[in-house]
């Protein structure tokens, strides 16, 4: 996979060289090269942002420096839309990714959310490329200009918070898609257990190592009888019944069919009614 990512800050992403990510850069899995939007400005200053049309506080990052940058990442020859064109003005969504497209991601904290499920459709990407915006946000054209030339644009917010640029969310993001590549991570069973993961997503059971007994407090004694049928009973209502309390959304997005006698019992334990598609709280 091939990663690009525009930035005004782009030696934050040095941190990009370390850990698993660092490996797989070294493995030739991943090639990822950050750079600076600066660059491609004419001007004295190297200015990437103006105020913004209509008044209002703070500046937005100019559509003509990221035009330069995306065209030459890209390959693509600078276009003129047509006044009558249909302009697509689709934000993200969990569109498939067809790999011999590149993906452009902007993260917004004005855009649906990114989720396990948009970060396992980006990692079956070839190219990525990333634009980090800063100030008030970049010049909505510049999406809606690339939808136009037939790249794959999406927009990503990675919570209910606003950041002072897309740096942050752009390291999270990757992060969250390169480890679900191929060859990436050491043991993929750890990937396929994981909170997020599949179609019924629950929030993960708690984990326990040795030694059994530490400062007066006990591992359940479930995990230490060597019974695998009963150890996964108990993690599984573990999972549903954390999943339950702290995130109600993920138990009323279960598909009921998939559920088995078991699951059923406890979540009608937890006052979950599970005779319908999905389950409703009683
Ligand atoms: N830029 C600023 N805040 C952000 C957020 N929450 N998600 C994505 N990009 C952002």
């Amino acid at each position: 996979m091939k990663i690009d990512i525009v930035s005004v800050f782009p030696e934050y992403f040095e941190v990009l060289n370390l850990s698993l990510l660092g490996k797989a850069q070294a493995k030739g899995l991943v090639t990822v090269q950050a750079h600076n939007l600066r660059d491609w400005t004419h001007d004295v200053h190297h200015s990437v942002d103006d105020t913004p049309v209509g008044g209002g506080a703070g500046m937005v990052m100019k559509p003509e420096v990221w035009s330069e940058c995306l065209d030459d990442l890209l390959g693509l020859a600078p276009a003129i839309i047509a006044a009558d064109a249909a302009v697509d003005d689709a934000v993200a969504d969990d569109a498939a990714v067809d790999p011999s497209r590149p993906v452009l991601i902007f993260p917004n904290p004005s855009a649906p959310l990114f989720t396990q499920q948009d970060a396992t459709e980006l990692s079956h990407a070839d190219h990525l490329l990333f634009g980090c915006g800063r100030y008030e946000g970049y010049d909505a054209r510049i999406p809606q200009y690339y939808r136009a030339q037939g790249v794959d644009v999406r927009e990503y917010s990675i919570g209910d918070y606003v950041l002072n640029g897309g740096e942050v969310a752009v390291s999270v993001m990757l992060e969250a898609i390169t480890r679900l590549m191929p060859g990436f991570m050491g043991n993929p069973a750890s990937i396929v257990e994981e909170s997020y993961t599949g179609g019924n997503a629950l929030l993960e059971h708690r984990q326990y190592t040795k030694p059994a007994e530490w400062r007066g407090l006990r591992v359940p004694d479930v995990l230490l009888s060597g019974d695998h049928g009963k150890v996964d009973r108990f993690r599984r209502d573990e999972a549903l019944s954390k999943t339950s309390g702290l995130r109600p959304d993920l138990i009323e997005g279960l598909d009921c069919t998939q559920l088995d006698k078991a699951d059923r019992k406890t979540l009608m334990s937890l006052g979950w009614e599970v005779s319908g598609p999905h389950p409703r709280k009683r």
